[in-house]
């Protein structure tokens, strides 16, 4: 198992991650973490931080190169846990998609065709050990594997519960897993204000969000969902939750053109857009056009259109 760990590059992120962990007294890293939890809270209300806005005017960052090296397949929206501010919703706006067993075989397929040499795939959510039919979604993607042999698949997890234990054990050996060992019962893991819309902030209201973030190259890469692809999977997210739904339906129709029309509206909803990384925080956090957004969900869950499946 640490040999699949060490194997995936998010590991180096989730490393990072780590500081988060009380080293000395759990009620001093509290203290600390309401304080900054209540700054984030007032500065998103509130508005803009003048020393990033004009480092921004007189250092302007420039488009971002999305990956073609990896690829993030999302599985599924439905998760047994609710984490603060997860990038999937999955606690403010649950849902039960799965990514077909037939859409399964359009996406490698068209890989395949089209000659697409992923150097890692990313099997992503939700939480994809839930997939009921998780092995025959295995048994394509091997079929992938076979054409690229040097490919990597990861398959990612919160390790929870016993059928994802039951799954994990029966995994391939070719399938790496990246387990984030979270707990049952917490859901507080100090992530980032993916609820904070940037266009919500003054800082960030005005920015060029064709541009993307650094998350687009030091990430999954493109994603692949039900819905279609997208620049990444958080991207997907604001999609199915704002229901844009500007899904690209085929792989041979995702270039720069289009996924740059993607993030225009996408990245403007996406709280990794804002360049402090750092913004992590132990309460859900949520600017108003998420509110308004969760609010609509609520009333009545969007309907997507959907990506083809691959015909028999
Ligand atoms: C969306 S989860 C899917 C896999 C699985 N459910 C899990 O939690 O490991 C993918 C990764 O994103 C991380 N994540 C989710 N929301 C995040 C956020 N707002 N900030 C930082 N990391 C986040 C999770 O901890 C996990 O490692
Ligand atoms: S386990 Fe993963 S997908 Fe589920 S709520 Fe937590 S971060 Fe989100
Ligand atoms: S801002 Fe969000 S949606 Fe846009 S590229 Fe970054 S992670 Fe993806």
């Amino acid at each position: 198992m640490e040999q699949r760990l060490q194997a995936c590059s998010h590991y180096c992120e989730h490393k990072k991650a780590k500081k988060y962990v009380p080293e000395h007294s759990a009620w001093v890293y509290l203290n600390k973490h309401i304080v900054m939890s209540m700054y984030y809270l007032l500065k998103t209300k509130s508005g803009c931080n003048l020393y990033n806005a004009l480092k921004r005017l007189m250092f302007p960052v420039y488009k971002r190169y999305y990956s073609n090296n990896n690829l993030g397949i999302f599985l599924t929206t439905s998760c047994n846990l609710s984490c603060l501010n997860c990038q999937t919703s999955a606690r403010q706006a649950p849902a039960n998609d799965f990514m077909s067993v037939g859409q399964m075989k359009g996406v490698v397929n068209e890989a395949i065709n089209l000659k697409y040499y992923w150097n890692r795939i990313y099997l992503t959510g939700g939480e994809p050990t839930l997939h009921p039919h998780l092995f025959e979604i295995l048994d394509i993607v091997k079929i992938y594997k076979d054409f690229n042999p040097g490919c990597v698949i990861i398959l990612e997890t919160n390790g929870v519960g016993n059928k994802a234990q039951a799954v994990l054990n029966k995994l391939p050996d070719w399938v790496l897993v990246y387990n984030s060992n979270k707990i049952e019962g917490k859901n507080t893991y100090g992530f980032s204000t993916y609820n904070v819309a940037p266009k919500d902030t003054l800082e960030y209201k005005f920015s060029d969000f064709s541009k993307g973030c650094k998350r687009l190259v030091s990430s999954y890469g493109l994603c692949a969902s039900m819905y279609g692809y997208y620049p990444c999977s958080p991207c997907m997210n604001v999609d199915r939750v704002f229901a844009f739904d500007v899904g690209i339906k085929k792989l041979s129709l995702v270039n720069e053109k289009a996924l740059r029309e993607q993030m225009r509206i996408l990245c403007s909803c996406c709280g990794w857009f804002k360049e402090r990384h750092i913004e992590k925080v132990l309460i859900d956090v949520i600017s108003e056009s998420w509110e308004k957004a969760f609010a609509e969900y609520r009333k009545q869950k969007p309907k997507l259109s959907q990506l083809n499946s691959w015909p028999d």
